[in-house]
């Protein structure tokens, strides 16, 4: 069995898990850094985190939804490690490209799309397009499957707009010219706390975390 692990250290606003029974370890199937961070950011140092390592090879993410691609990450995961494995996929949906990117988020400007590709792609796209039509949002889904259940769903979604130029050199993606309702600031201008606060990938985990410190 292939996998790498580590246990986690201290984190700024770690969801709380089981004071109890301390959450163990999951398999997270992402070989993504920046989404990685996050994850470690979110569930705090309670829980011990594994994943693939840079010579597994990656899932191919041939779903036509996120969820049947988050169900492949995680199905695969389980069956490397049997470990409780969750995998999360997310998408851009634009109004104004008629929910464009989505599912496609990460192949958007083409197959070796860096994120500053599908930023530019998605600019140019929108050139002259009013504000009121650049409503977006980012949805994520997260898959968790373990041993003698049926895979489950959590989901997090998060509103916004998208805005002419890019501004921030934080998160990663499309960060930079995603402006979340509930702020002025792109999501490339906020912390990482702040960004975890509100952000789709941490209402999808929390909603996981609250369901999995149930279950021990
Ligand atoms: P994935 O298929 O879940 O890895 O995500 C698809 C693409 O969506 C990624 O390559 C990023 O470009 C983008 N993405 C995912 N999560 C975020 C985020 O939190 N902020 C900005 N872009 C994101």
């Amino acid at each position: 069995m292939e996998w790498t692990g580590y246990v986690l250290s201290a984190h700024i606003e770690p969801i709380v898990l089981n004071e109890a029974k301390r959450m163990t370890s999951l398999y997270i199937s992402t070989k993504n850094k920046d989404k990685l961070r996050e994850l470690r950011e979110l569930l705090g140092d309670e829980v011990e985190i594994h994943h693939p390592g840079d010579q597994d090879e990656d899932v191919e993410e041939i779903g036509s939804t996120l969820w049947e691609n988050a169900l492949l990450k995680a199905e695969e995961g389980f069956r490397r490690t049997g470990m409780l494995s969750i995998a999360d996929d997310t998408g851009l949906e634009v109004d104004a490209l008629n929910g464009e990117p989505g599912v496609y988020s990460s192949r958007y400007a083409g197959a070796d799309a860096t994120y500053q590709d599908n930023v530019d792609k998605m600019l140019r796209e929108l050139n002259g397009v009013e504000a009121a039509s650049r409503k977006a949002r980012f949805s994520s889904v997260i898959c968790c499957v373990r041993e003698g259940d049926e895979p489950r769903r959590f989901d997090g979604v998060l509103e916004g707009t998208i805005i002419e130029q890019a501004r921030g050199y934080n998160g990663f993606g499309y960060d930079p010219i995603f402006v979340p309702e509930s702020d002025t600031r792109t999501l490339a201008e906020l912390s990482a706390e702040e960004k975890n606060r509100i952000s789709h990938r941490g209402r999808a985990l929390r909603a996981f975390a609250q369901w999995w410190r149930t279950q021990v």
